[in-house]
């Protein structure tokens, strides 16, 4: 018996259907999820075997129930099923759509005119179109009677209301993207991670004028109240990444250290050096520095 079911295609459909289904429900960040989980994987491939062997088994049992019809019964369903029933569906709406005459049937829609043997036919509008064209009234209504009558909002609203999402996405951005800081957004960071980062620069970069201690040499102490250059993470930060007053022997450390870096030694240093008794402390300097934040909430 031949088959005339194009069993294939249910089947690609089906896995396709399935493999888009779990990708919309299968949180898995950017990536798909078929490739930031090997279980995914494994599941659509038992998928597909599932769908081949309930496809076999059911070509097998159709089978098999064919040899037992009678003669006559068998010619009958033959005969049902070269109809290929899937597509006459669609076909007709198709079809419907086009709204063309038939060739055999022109006769009726011929107009009356011959010139030199040209003749037209009075075809009507197609009905996709003509349904697009509806659809176009009725959107225009709704505009109309939302924008100009109800003046439900205007361009300049939009794009005000986009534009403040996405600079609330930038902030959001900013905050976890650590190699984005500059002075006007570093945060102090207390991770160890972070701290013991900041650690290692220190004691490979700044020792030679800060000593290990942050008790001073060269540079001014780090470990007292007082700043040059004024405190808190985002003046350190500053320093750090601009430099110290000209000539001083502090230079803008930009040019050497990635930004995380300077927020991570800027945070090495309040977190732990600042604060601490060091062996040979360095004369103070400077302003006692007072957090204008803190001061505020006082
Ligand atoms: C060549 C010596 C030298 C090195 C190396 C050096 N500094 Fe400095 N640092 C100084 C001097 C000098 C000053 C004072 C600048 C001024 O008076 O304007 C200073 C000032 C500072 C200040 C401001 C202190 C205040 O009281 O305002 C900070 C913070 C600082 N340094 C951090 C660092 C860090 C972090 C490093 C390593 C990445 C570093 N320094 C490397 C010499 C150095």
């Amino acid at each position: 018996m031949k088959n005339t079911k194009p069993w294939w295609l249910y089947i690609t459909a089906l896995f396709f259907i399935i493999f888009g289904l779990m990708e919309y429900f299968v949180d898995s960040g950017n990536k798909p999820a078929i490739i930031a989980y090997p279980a995914a994987q494994l599941f659509m491939l038992i998928i597909l075997l599932l769908l081949i062997s309930i496809a076999l088994i059911l070509n097998a049992v159709e089978n098999v129930m064919f040899q037992t019809l009678s003669e006559e019964a068998k010619e009958r369903y033959l005969a049902n099923q070269s109809k290929s029933t899937g597509w006459t569906w669609g076909k007709k709406i198709y079809e419907d759509l086009l709204g063309a005459k038939p060739i055999a049937t022109e006769d009726e829609i011929i107009l009356d005119h011959n010139y030199d043997g040209i003749r037209e036919l009075n075809n009507k509008l197609p009905p996709w179109w003509v349904y697009m064209f509806y659809a176009t009234i009725v959107f225009a209504v709704v505009y109309l009677v939302r924008f100009h009558i109800f003046d439900d909002y205007t361009q300049v609203m939009e794009y005000e209301q986009q534009v403040a999402v996405a600079k609330l996405e930038i902030e959001e951005y900013k905050k976890t993207a650590k190699g984005l800081v500059d002075a006007s957004t570093v945060q102090l960071l207390t991770d160890s991670s972070d701290i013991n980062a900041g650690k290692v620069i220190f004691e490979s970069t700044c020792v030679a004028c800060h000593m290990a201690d942050g008790g001073g040499g060269i540079g001014p102490n780090l470990t007292d109240q007082n700043w040059i250059l004024g405190g808190g993470i985002k003046n350190v930060f500053n320093t750090i990444s601009e430099g110290g007053r000209d000539g001083k022997g502090m230079v803008a450390w930009k040019a050497i250290l990635k930004p995380a870096e300077m927020a991570q030694v800027a945070s090495y240093i309040l977190v732990e050096i600042n604060g601490k008794i060091p062996a040979n402390p360095k004369a103070a300097e400077g302003d006692i520095w007072v957090d204008p934040n803190v001061q505020q909430t006082e």
